[in-house]
């Protein structure tokens, strides 16, 4: 049983189509991470599940009944925003409690539920506080708590971290991977972040210009890319690309005719002495980081590629080097982007 299924949904703004036809099944207590490039359509296809936004053709499914006309209020989800508007002067309690209130909850049961979000949530010893004395974290937690009061069939978040600075989005996300093992509610959680997509998510549905590119788990989509643009989307430093026919290239075994685009990982390349490898090159910039060095090398008409190296390098700009692509780790393209199996 699917809790939330998308079937051919569209979504037109007058004559321009932003959603182009999107099925999408998501089962119950699954976390479900959208990614994609600005403007792909993301925060679009959310609203639509939240219906905030009106779904233009398709159906939209929620707990086994068409939901596509029904408004938000009856659809039963949650939505957590980036910008999370607290009552600044109500306090935590009251912000949390608030919905419950407006929908005449007794207030023995707000409590109750309120308690028991806090509880989750870490939130207890903040009870009493205004919105303005809480860090941007907490507040964060507080407009969560605020939707888990509402026992949602599922919370739809919209880059629920993106205002928080790095530290705490590491530490925010470690909480809403406990949150979701602990509720083990449906979550659809669209993020920018290459981190919280892969660590978060059962599967991870990639989204190009309105279209579902891929689905899959965060494994999947790492070690099988359906096409081009999952390849280099998904992984960072992202998938080297250049032409399969390479002139500079060695491989040991003749590349079927189709390929057309030749893809290996920086993780999955070693420097060694030149001529030993499939490609050689020249060590152009080196970037330090601690527990990585990425060597982009200049490899002729295969362009600048990058290898992730360990920290500690001896390796110098304008040194020659050569490339060598781990077995079993290259990925290899047809014209029209798609992945092909040899
Ligand atoms: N009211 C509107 N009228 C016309 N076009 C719109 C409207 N709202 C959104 N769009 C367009 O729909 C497309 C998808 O927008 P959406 O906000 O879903 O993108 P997104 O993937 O969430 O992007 P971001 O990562 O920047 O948040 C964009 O091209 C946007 O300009
Ligand atoms: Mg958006």
């Amino acid at each position: 049983m699917a809790s939330i299924e998308l079937k051919s949904v569209e979504k037109w703004y007058g004559e321009a189509q932003v959603i182009k036809g999107v099925d999408l099944s998501i089962e119950e207590g699954e976390f479900i991470i959208f990614v994609g490039p600005s403007g792909c359509g993301k925060s679009t296809l959310l609203r639509m599940i939240a219906g905030l936004e009106e779904t233009s053709r398709g159906q939209i499914i929620i707990a086994d009944k068409d939901a596509t006309a029904e408004p938000p209020a009856r659809r039963g989800l949650a939505m957590v925003f980036q910008s999370y508007a607290l009552y600044p002067h109500m306090s935590v309690r009251e912000n949390m409690g608030f919905s419950l209130k407006a929908a005449g909850v007794p207030k023995t049961d707000m409590d109750a539920k309120v308690d028991e979000a806090a509880r989750v949530l870490k939130l207890e010893p903040l009870l009493d506080r205004r919105p303005k004395d809480l860090s941007g974290g907490q507040r964060q937690r507080v407009a969560i708590g605020r939707s888990i009061v509402r026992d949602p069939t599922a919370f739809l978040f919209d880059e629920p971290l993106s205002n928080l600075d790095a530290a705490l989005r590491v530490e925010m996300r470690y909480e809403i991977a406990k949150l979701h093992q602990s509720l083990k509610s449906t979550m659809i959680y669209v993020t920018h972040d290459q981190v919280e997509a892969m660590t978060l998510a059962d599967r991870i549905v990639v989204l190009e210009a309105g279209r579902v590119s891929q689905v899959g788990s965060p494994r999947e989509l790492y070690e099988n890319p359906g096409n081009l643009f999952v390849a280099q989307f998904i992984g960072s430093p992202k998938m080297n690309v250049f032409p399969a026919n390479t002139p500079e290239l060695r491989l040991p075994t003749p590349l079927p005719p189709n390929a057309a685009h030749f893809g290996i990982r920086p993780e999955h390349i070693t420097l060694g002495a030149p001529g030993s490898g499939q490609i050689d090159g020249t060590v152009d910039v080196l970037e330090y980081l601690g527990a990585d060095t990425y060597v982009i090398a200049d490899c002729g008409s295969a362009g600048k590629l990058t290898i992730r190296g360990h920290g500690e390098t001896s390796l110098a700009p304008g040194q020659s080097v050569s490339l060598a692509f781990e077995d079993g780790k290259t990925h290899l393209f047809d014209e029209a982007g798609l992945a092909l199996r040899y």
